[in-house]
């Protein structure tokens, strides 16, 4: 079976190809910034300008013809209303062109569902991205939630934070490699309440006592190692919780080498497996998107046009799971 994946939530816009569960291609196009965030409509216009292109490349690269795909799936939320718009009219009108089954997905869940394609059967996923933090597992027939931010997306945390400094959008990879060259730790508001985490108070700390006072490098290697910190403690518990011997890391946050580190780290001293996906699955992206709609379609699931509308806060336990026994 043939399926295109869409994935549009934020600032991304993908098509993938797979075959069954085998990826054939996965494009994507990034709204950025030189200084100053996202902002919706503008994400949305990218969108609207670059779809059809990314789409062309998805199926030059799987050398494969439109009329050759069996499924469509798409990204139905949670997200930017704007930015899931764009992939939902995309994947609608495709789906009634074509005149093929079209499956809305939990982007959240789809992260999982990646990690699970890297060898991770039961996983932990740590989630963190832009507007998502979440620790999320799967028991008791459901994916539930564990722990998750009480405020800001620990990478929305990152991107201020980094606008603050004078970075531009994503701040990410720039707070990563001035991190490297920190040295010092300046004490930081660490908040991990039960099993959720908060960032706001950190970066009110930072905005007010910090910036402008420390060298930027050492104030950048203290976030890291504070936030990850804090989304590790979570993690560690929540495996221990469930008692679950995996983690997999999702989200463009998870790109971060820190991170990474930490979290093998975590792992290593516990006795647990780390799975990372390549940086491509780990940020948002349309293969994790065609994967968990080839699932979620041959468990019987499809979403009628008149059920396809977008789920801007679409909770990852909303999801009725019955892909998985
Ligand atoms: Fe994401």
């Amino acid at each position: 079976m043939i399926i295109l994946g869409i994935e549009s939530t934020a600032h991304t816009f993908g098509v993938a190809i797979l075959d069954d569960n085998k990826v054939l291609s996965n494009e994507k196009d990034s709204y950025t910034t030189e200084t100053g965030g996202m902002i919706p409509t503008k994400t949305a216009d990218h969108h609207v300008e670059i779809c059809d292109i990314v789409l062309k490349q998805a199926l030059k690269k799987a050398n494969k013809k439109i009329n050759e795909v069996d499924l469509i799936a798409f990204s139905q939320g949670p997200g930017i209303g704007h930015c899931l718009r764009i992939g939902a009219i995309f994947a609608r009108s495709l789906s009634l062109l074509l005149n093929k089954p079209l499956i809305g997905v939990n982007h959240c869940i789809a992260h999982l569902e990646i990690g699970r394609l890297e060898g991770a059967k039961n996983p932990i996923l740590l989630y963190a991205s832009g507007a998502n933090t979440q620790i999320i597992a799967y028991d008791g027939g459901k994916y539930r939630i564990f722990g998750e931010t009480l405020d800001t997306g620990v990478g929305n945390f990152l991107d201020s934070f980094g606008r603050d400094i004078g970075l531009g959008f994503p701040a990410g990879p720039g707070i990563d490699k001035l991190a490297e060259k920190g040295k010092k730790y300046i004490q930081l508001p660490y908040s991990v309440k039960g099993m959720d985490v908060s960032f706001a108070g950190m970066h009110t700390f930072l905005r007010n006592k910090v910036i402008g006072k420390q060298k930027v490098e050492d104030i950048c290697y203290s976030v890291q190692e504070t936030a990850f910190a804090m989304l590790l403690e979570v993690a560690e518990r929540a495996m221990a919780h469930c008692d679950k011997k995996e983690l997999v890391l999702g989200g463009g946050v998870a790109c971060n080498t820190r991170l990474k580190e930490m979290s093998k780290i975590m792992c290593k001293e516990r006795g647990a497996k780390c799975f990372i996906p390549e940086n491509q699955y780990l940020v948002d992206n349309a293969a994790m998107i065609g994967l968990t709609g080839y699932l979620m379609y041959k468990a019987g699931n499809e979403t009628p046009i008149k059920n396809s509308e977008i789920r801007s806060y679409e909770r990852t336990d909303d999801v009725v799971v019955n892909w998985r026994n």
